[in-house]
């Protein structure tokens, strides 16, 4: 099968094709029969260990000490399912699927082995595979911080820093769905988009958010809103949840937000089956959609790290399988 490989971290030119034979499930295994998967912000960090400020020193224990451990980047996924193990009744031969590999990764890959109690579920029948796939990384990571984190209620008012990136413009939707008024921040650029999903916006390089608050929910996906400056413009019992932040910040902002009666809740988001289910279904509502930047061939996958090594991607980086 063909996949994208890399076995040395570095910039996108150690990301190569290559041919590796093809897995076999288990009992317990799907073998899934990937058609499309995105190059995400979380591939960035696993190939160049490009860590948050302060976790430089976790980067090779996460993913190899003398290299890479997995040699095959990729969370997100969608396709179909081309084999199950004897034990295996949740899915069946055919059957259309996306899913979240999560930090195990291997998705950028024709065939892709997985547990059939994994982050997997059954795709919106009206969505395509690569609109499938753009809904997994930011969708689970938006959810888990908006609802489990944050418990984010309706009539709130939610500001999101980062509002056209993949995380960004899964939060705008869905604190939307969740009955939040939304303000989004992006370049001038990303604005039509961002407003199209249910936000007001501001443009980063004229204007400063916290000119606009106060706010129930601060979300930064940037990691240039930390406490001192979403400090003043959060309510009382607001919350700051922070997507993106340095080690420091986020020892210290729950400590200093708790002094203040406020939050600042950090950490990694992980989606599971049960949150793709309900992607799937806030999808074929019409309560979110899959935001897709651009679409690339596998041959491609450098220049789609290239695209996703910029920090300034629309929505998701799909790559097209086979
Ligand atoms: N905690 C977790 O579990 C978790 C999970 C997933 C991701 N993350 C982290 O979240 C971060 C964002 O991920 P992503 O996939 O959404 O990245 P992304 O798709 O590359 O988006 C980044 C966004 O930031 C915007 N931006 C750049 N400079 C800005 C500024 N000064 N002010 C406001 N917006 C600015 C860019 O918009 P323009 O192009 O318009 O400038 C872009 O839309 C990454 O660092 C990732 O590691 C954390």
């Amino acid at each position: 099968m063909k996949t994208a490989v890399y076995h040395k971290y570095g910039p996108p030119g150690v990301v190569q094709v290559e041919d590796i034979p093809s897995p076999r499930p288990g009992p317990d295994e799907v073998l899934v029969r990937v058609r499309a998967t995105t190059v995400s912000s979380a591939d960035w960090r696993a190939r160049s260990l490009s860590m948050p400020r302060g976790f430089g020193a976790f980067g090779r224990p996460a993913f190899g000490f003398f290299g890479p451990r997995q040699k095959v980047l990729g969370t997100a996924f969608a396709g179909e399912i081309a084999d199950v193990g004897a034990n295996v009744t949740r899915f069946q031969r055919g059957d259309r699927v996306f899913g979240d590999c999560g930090i195990k990764m291997g998705a950028h890959a024709e065939f892709k082995l997985l547990k059939a109690d994994a982050a997997l579920a059954n795709m919106p029948d009206d969505l395509g595979f690569e609109e499938a796939a753009a809904l997994v990384f930011g969708g689970t990571v938006a959810l888990v911080f908006l609802r489990d984190k944050g418990k984010i209620q309706p009539g709130e008012r939610v500001l999101v820093n980062g509002a056209s990136g993949e995380v960004g413009v899964a939060m705008v939707q869905l604190a939307r769905h969740f009955g939040a008024e939304v303000l989004g921040v992006c370049s001038g650029a990303n604005a039509d988009l961002v407003r199209g999903l249910g936000a007001t916006t501001i443009d980063y390089a004229i204007e400063d958010f916290v000119d606009h608050g106060p706010f129930d929910v601060i979300i930064d996906t940037v990691g240039n809103a930390g406490w001192v400056r979403s400090q003043p413009a959060l309510r009382d019992g607001g919350r700051l949840l922070l997507v993106l932040a340095g080690l420091r910040e986020m020892l210290l902002a729950p400590l200093r937000a708790k002094r203040h009666g406020k939050r600042a809740i950090a950490g990694m988001a992980m989606g599971t089956a049960e949150d793709l289910a309900l992607l799937a279904t806030l999808a074929t509502s019409g309560a979110i959609k899959p935001i897709i930047g651009k679409v690339f061939a596998l041959q491609d996958v450098r220049a789609a790290h290239r695209l996703v090594d910029s920090g300034h991607k629309v929505g998701s980086v799909v790559l097209r399988m086979g």
